[in-house]
């Protein structure tokens, strides 16, 4: 018996940087959407551990997907089994086969997006029946963004993105554009931390709460589906540093919002840009704009649902 299971992948429409905690990570404030493209993650029990991986990404990233336990569907079963154990819940007893259609280190949370799925699908193989609460938890032990794919929709995220609270939101229309190139969200962050270096903590921490206007706004232009609003109110602490790494990312974002989009942005610690549409035909137009200059790009929605089965 096989189980499978999808998860998408994420867009940041607002990421904030706050200062760096005693254990590394970032004090983050973040709202997260899902969208619609997604990895599948297929589970079987077998005899000896084995990972497939094929996809729709491109070849050098596919080639690039570890194949061993430190693939974060191998961690996600083995962390399941550490918390439920049973003899015949083994980590290294799994087939897993991964459908890729998120760019690998892109900032889209496509490993987190297979975490999230094979956590759903090995639970359902091995029959644990996992309360959702319990599973956030899990899942914020494999990653920061992990928890939210898990729950997908949209979400403020708080702490370093695991703190998720559930946001209202009307559907969006988006052009996700893939870079061949992929960035290291480590060093995104401390390429953020360099620059930052003259700043003090209470200026770095005041960036990662919202004050009430500015929740109510976003919470309203998320809620009434009103992109052009919606536009103004989009940043990204990270898009700086991810293109002082990879300069040509600035001139993808240029190109962008001189074909008109609402907004263009880096996705979390980038590469992958989203750009905002007014509509679905919007997207498409500007996506064959985007694809006629030779860069890959698709339409995606947003809204999309997390982590389940089939
Ligand atoms: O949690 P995750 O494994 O996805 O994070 C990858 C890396 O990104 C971390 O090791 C850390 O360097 C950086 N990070 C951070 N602050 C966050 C999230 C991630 O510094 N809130």
């Amino acid at each position: 018996m096989s189980v499978v299971a999808t998860a998408p992948g994420k867009v940041n429409l607002l990421f904030r940087v706050g200062s760096t905690r005693d254990d590394g990570y970032h004090e983050v404030l973040s709202i997260y959407q899902a969208v619609s493209i997604r990895e599948q993650v297929r589970v079987r029990s077998s005899s000896s551990a084995r990972l497939l991986v094929s996809g729709s990404i491109i070849r050098e990233q596919l080639d690039r997907v570890p194949r061993d336990g430190s693939n974060l569907v191998v961690r996600a079963a083995q962390v399941l089994a550490d918390a439920y154990p049973a003899p015949e819940r083994d980590a290294q007893g799994l087939e897993f086969e991964i459908l890729k259609e998120i760019p690998l280190l892109g900032g889209m949370a496509g490993g987190s997006a297979d975490a999230a799925a094979a956590l759903v699908a090995v639970a359902k193989l091995w029959e644990i029946d996992v309360p959702r609460a319990e599973l956030q938890l899990l899942a914020a032990r494999l990653g920061s963004d992990v928890p939210f794919s898990l729950l997908g929709g949209t979400a403020l995220g708080q702490g370093r993105g695991e703190k998720l609270t559930e946001l209202e939101s009307s559907p969006l229309h988006f052009v996700l554009v893939f870079s061949t190139d992929g960035l290291s969200t480590p060093e995104v962050f401390r390429t953020l931390d360099a620059r930052r270096a003259t700043w003090d903590a209470a200026q770095l921490n005041s960036r990662t709460t919202f004050t009430a206007n500015e929740l109510a706004e976003i919470s309203d232009s998320l809620r009434s589906g009103n992109p052009e609003r919606l536009a103004g109110l989009l940043e990204n602490d990270l898009e700086a540093p991810a293109c002082e790494l990879l300069p040509q990312l600035a001139e993808t974002l240029t190109l962008a919002r001189s074909l008109g989009a609402l907004h263009a942005q880096v996705s979390g610690s980038g590469p992958s840009i989203f750009l905002l549409a007014e509509s679905e035909a919007h997207a498409s137009s500007l996506c064959a704009a985007m694809r006629q200059r030779n860069h890959r790009a698709l339409t995606a929605v947003g809204n999309a649902p997390g982590a389940q089965l089939g």
